[in-house]
């Protein structure tokens, strides 16, 4: 790993949700300052500011992280995924993790929704058939001070039946055509 001098920025380049961002950093600061206060990108909320909330997780190259707790440095040449990237079109419509937060009121001041979301996502993706439990499991990593946590639940668990549906329906058969219909 190169040795960066403390007392200096250097330019950090990263993929932000399909598309290439740059900006200067001191070899301190967070990933979360970097996105908000470098590039401009707002979605990412932060708490506690030491990784015990989970209003600030992200994705990096696939793999949630808390972004209170990464370097920017760190991340030079990564992919990371937040919130603004959710909406499948640069946010004219809302992803379905969205719509399912909004019909089941899973936010109130939403200053931790970010980050429920960003957890959703990477575990719907990584695993459309979680189990209620692991759903439960994966969401006791994140503090919501407003809701009680019974919406965001009935909202993640909603937003779950939908995507397995999209899923299947997308999914190619390997049956032949004539098959399908005999
Ligand atoms: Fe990062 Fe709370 S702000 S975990
Ligand atoms: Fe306010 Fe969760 S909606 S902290």
């Amino acid at each position: 790993m190169p040795r960066l001098s403390a007392k200096d920025e250097h330019r950090v380049t990263i993929t932000l949700n399909g598309r290439p961002v740059s900006g200067m950093a001191e070899p301190r600061m967070t990933l979360s300052d970097f996105l908000r206060h470098r590039i401009g990108a707002t979605g990412t909320h932060v708490g506690c500011e030491h990784g015990v909330c989970g209003a600030c997780t992200v994705q990096i190259d696939g793999g949630l992280a808390r972004s209170c707790l990464a370097l920017a440095v760190q991340t030079d040449g990564c992919d990371v995924r937040t919130v603004e990237g959710l909406s499948p079109d640069g946010g004219a419509t809302l992803a379905i993790l969205q719509e399912e937060f909004r019909n089941h009121h899973g936010l109130q001041c939403g200053f931790c929704t970010p980050g429920f979301l960003m957890t959703l996502d990477a575990l719907f993706r990584d695993q459309p058939d979680a189990s209620e439990e692991q759903v439960r499991e994966m969401l006791s990593g994140h503090l919501c001070r407003c809701t009680g946590y019974a919406p965001i639940m009935k909202a993640a668990l909603a937003a779950q039946k939908r995507l397995r549906e999209a899923g299947a329906a997308a999914a190619p058969t390997d049956m032949p055509q004539e098959d399908a219909h005999a």
